[in-house]
């Protein structure tokens, strides 16, 4: 099987998605959101976002084949995310991913959805160099990895100790009034204000004790900060200078984000640093990044925007490189793994 073709369903949050990928080219990607339903509840709500997953399903699957110019008999294989992710929204896709295996005859893998935003970044800039580092960045999880092998060994450097940085952005927004999710409103509103008006603390600037690397990330203290800050200027009647406040939170996050990833670029040897996760889309995070990158010799690689949030090339990609290295499928009872690591 020289270019495998593979179709990728995804659906651990509130993106019912599905994609085709023939060896490294993109022939569909098909994305259908919840997020306009959890909006007014301030966060993703798991009944909800499971009942959209079980209505959207085939018709995005189906678009995902009929794109591609495809039924389901000329893919050589399904890959399914199984975690980590919302338990109900997982099984949906699980279970609509194993019974289209099942009816088709076709072989099934259950991938982690983290490593599917690494694998993601090679329809846009190729194979993986030896040693390459990824910083992958979203709402539920920071983490800075080592990439050995995509399809089999992943080593992890660095993790959130506590609050993601998406996490982070999105409370620090309900409290200025944006709706859900507010990262890319401080990210618009960051642009227009002085990242240096309010001291805001970096995360985590030292490995904390007892930790073997100083390459974890903590952005709960950060939060609490810039809450407080807000607060106690809400208690005495004054105005909230909101562009300078998302300035200088962007700031803080994309500064200890950037140095935390180049300090293992220098640690691993690694040339290469890829960016992904929902939380890649930040302009002041992507700016940074590519900043301290030049300085550092290392060439960042961020996806377009469209392969950073949630989707289905992201899953199909990494179901290709499984083929590719002749990992066997999982069993037809594979689990779903909310929490898998
Ligand atoms: O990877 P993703 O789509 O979903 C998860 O797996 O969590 O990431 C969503 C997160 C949210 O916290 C959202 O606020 C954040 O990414 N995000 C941003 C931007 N676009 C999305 N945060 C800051 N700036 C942005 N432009
Ligand atoms: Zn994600």
């Amino acid at each position: 099987m020289s270019e495998p073709v593979v179709l990728g369903i995804e659906s651990t949050c509130d993106e019912t998605a599905a994609a085709v990928v023939r060896g490294r080219r993109l022939l569909s990607n098909v994305v259908a959101s919840s997020m306009d339903e959890h909006a007014r509840y301030g966060g993703v709500i798991p009944e909800i976002a499971s009942r959209a997953h079980a209505e959207a399903f085939v018709p995005v699957v189906s678009k995902a084949l009929a794109d591609a110019d495809m039924t389901i008999g000329d893919v050589d294989a399904i890959a399914v995310s199984a975690g980590p992710g919302l338990a109900g929204c997982l099984a949906v896709g699980v279970s609509g991913a194993k019974a289209l295996a099942w009816a088709a005859n076709k072989p099934i893998y259950g991938i982690n959805h983290v490593i599917g935003h690494i694998a993601v970044t090679q329809l846009q800039f190729g194979p993986f160099p030896p040693d390459t580092l990824a910083l992958i960045v979203s709402g539920g999880h920071t983490s800075l990895l080592h990439v050995e092998d995509v399809a089999r060994h992943i080593d992890v450097v660095g993790t959130t100790l506590d609050d993601a940085a998406g996490e982070c952005f999105d409370k620090v927004a309900r409290l200025l009034g944006f709706p859900y999710p507010g990262g890319p409103h401080i990210d618009r509103h960051a642009q227009a204000g002085d990242p240096h008006a309010i001291a805001v603390p970096q995360g985590l600037t030292q490995g904390k004790a007892g930790r073997e690397h100083p390459y974890d990330f903590s952005f709960s203290g950060v939060k609490t900060a810039v809450a407080r800050w807000i607060e106690e200027r809400q208690d005495r009647g004054m105005d909230i200078p909101v562009d300078d406040v998302c300035a200088s939170l962007a700031d803080s996050v994309a500064t200890v984000l950037a140095r935390k990833a180049m300090r293992g670029c220098e640690q691993y040897g690694s040339r290469t640093l890829i960016v992904g996760g929902g939380f890649s889309a930040n302009s002041q995070l992507r700016a940074k990044l590519l900043e301290v990158g030049a300085e550092h010799g290392v060439e960042v690689r961020v996806p377009e925007l469209r392969l950073c949030t949630d989707n289905g090339a992201m899953v199909a990609m990494l179901g290709v490189n499984l083929v590719e290295a002749g990992v066997a499928p999982s069993s037809p009872d594979f689990p779903i793994d909310s929490a898998m690591p």
